[in-house]
């Protein structure tokens, strides 16, 4: 693959794109999961058994990425080049719910998993930007209704956002990137399935070898914040 076969890119992000910019991953030894369970604060049973606990897991993230010491690594604005400078389009998918991407200046972007930076009212659908603290005493300024309130993320058990558009862009793609994931999470683990029976090449860049490594044309391991832009500089240089 190279600049001058150009050829659509589709890139799968993780929690591991992240990590060097100071936000956990999950299934780490150190991971998020590793401290807290999934079943009590990321499904819509844990949401509606006990809401506060809910809001207060994801109330805590949120602040954590609106720190000061938060902001896009040098893997984010890698993406963000290739985007750039690539004849055809780059979709970038990610299951990531930090707005890490956007500081970085990407623009073509799917949160596949929602937005920590939004809420939805669970009884009119409404979505808005959200900076501040969630909780059941709010109301929407929609439909005036309180206590339905949630972050626009999606829990276990739910669908992912826009796979309809993911899908065509993977059958359309001559390169597929797949970036800080586990490949423990479906859908987003048959991504690399799902390009590659299209026909597209698939690279894996990753600390380590991924649940799904053996499927990839390629598996590079590494820190990335220092093997997506060796990456990236090799595509861009044809
Ligand atoms: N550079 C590159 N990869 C890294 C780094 C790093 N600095 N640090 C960790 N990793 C890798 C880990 O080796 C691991 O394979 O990132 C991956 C993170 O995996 P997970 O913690 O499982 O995160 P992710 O794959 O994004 O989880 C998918 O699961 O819990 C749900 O909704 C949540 O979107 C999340 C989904
Ligand atoms: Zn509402």
């Amino acid at each position: 693959m190279t600049r001058s076969h150009g050829g659509s890119i589709v890139i799968l992000t993780g929690a591991g794109i992240s990590k060097e910019s100071g936000l956990d991953t999950f299934r780490d030894t150190d991971g998020i999961w590793a401290k807290v369970r999934i079943e009590d604060v990321a499904t819509p049973e844990a949401f509606a058994r006990n809401p506060s606990r809910v809001h207060e897991f994801y109330n805590t993230r949120r602040r954590r990425l609106l720190a000061e010491d938060i902001g896009p690594n040098a893997a984010h604005r890698a993406l963000t080049e290739l985007e750039a400078q690539w004849p055809e389009s780059v979709l970038l998918v990610t299951q990531n719910i930090d707005d890490l991407h956007e500081r970085a200046g990407h623009r073509q972007l799917i949160h596949m998993h929602g937005e920590l930076l939004k809420a939805r009212c669970a009884f009119c659908g409404c979505i808005r930007a959200w900076r501040a603290d969630l909780s059941v005493a709010l109301s929407c300024d929609a439909c005036g209704r309180s206590g339905g309130l949630r972050p626009h993320v999606v829990w276990f058990g739910e669908m992912p956002l826009e796979m309809d558009a993911i899908f065509s862009a993977l059958a359309a793609c001559k390169l597929f990137l797949s970036i800080g994931t586990s490949g423990h999470v479906y859908p987003a683990a048959g991504f690399v399935g799902a390009a590659a029976s299209h026909g597209a090449r698939t690279v894996e860049l990753n600390l380590e070898p991924s649940a799904g490594t053996s499927l990839f044309d390629e598996s590079i391991q590494g820190p990335a914040s220092v093997i997506v832009p060796a990456f990236v500089q090799r595509l861009l240089a044809g």
